[in-house]
């Protein structure tokens, strides 16, 4: 809910920041959140697709942008903070990219998207703020292209380093993600769902294993 004051509150009255003031916030924290690679389930998940137009929902810093872009995507990427687009979007020009992501400033809560596009991916779209996930992979769902792909990763676990407190943080099973889409499962084909652990270093070097929950589904050609 938003007040008046420009916060959300918890339904137990704990205020919290809007999403835009808290994500901006949180990149503005340091010069880098994350590690500038792509995601392992994106490079796996994606390493056989022909390359076509993307869009990666909650892009953050571009790692996935720029792997896709290098790889022959031509890229949409949205995030709600653009200190993290900027950081993407510089990447980008100083690795020749530039003409190839489109980057996007817009809160997915209220953001249509114009498809179609061949892949749609979001990674890590979970959020300690007000964030109507299952809306917004609805309404992407909606925009793959026939025979295009949809990748929804999530954690299954937080890292133990997370600045996220765990109150209120869904971390759906791909299941239940594949459940919240309701997408008809005739016109959908299962390519992965499943619990898959990763190797990930830390902040401060520490290697820990992480499990995702992934789900990767092929809109059929046949409607
Ligand atoms: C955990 S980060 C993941 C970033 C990136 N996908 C990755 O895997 O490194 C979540 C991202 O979602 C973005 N985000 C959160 N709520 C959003 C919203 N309502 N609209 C657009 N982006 C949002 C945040 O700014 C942040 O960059």
């Amino acid at each position: 809910m938003t007040t008046s004051d420009g916060h959300t509150h918890r339904h137990d009255g704990e205020p919290q920041a809007d999403a835009a003031t808290f994500w901006e916030g949180r990149y503005r924290e340091s010069d880098r959140a994350w590690s500038g690679r792509a995601n392992a389930a994106l490079e796996r998940e994606a390493a056989d697709l022909v390359p076509g137009t993307a869009l990666d929902l909650g892009s953050g810093e571009g790692g996935d942008a720029l792997w896709l872009a290098q790889n022959g995507w031509s890229v949409t990427a949205v995030d709600i903070a653009p200190t993290a687009l900027a950081r993407g979007e510089a990447t980008a020009v100083a690795a020749g990219l530039g003409d190839r992501i489109r980057w996007v400033a817009a809160d997915l809560a209220t953001w249509q998207p114009t498809g179609p596009f061949d892949l749609v991916t979001a990674h890590f779209l979970q959020s300690p703020v007000e964030l109507p996930r299952e809306i917004i992979l609805r309404r992407a769902a909606a925009t793959v292209a026939p025979g295009g792909v949809l990748l929804v990763v999530g954690h299954a676990q937080f890292p133990p380093w997370s600045k996220h407190t765990p109150d209120g943080v869904a971390l759906p099973t791909a299941d239940e993600v594949l459940a919240s889409l309701e997408l008809p499962a005739e016109h959908w084909t299962i390519l992965t769902k499943a619990a898959i652990s990763r190797t990930a270093t830390g902040p401060d070097g520490q290697v820990v294993d992480l499990v995702d929950s992934v789900l990767t589904l092929r809109r059929t050609t046949a409607v």
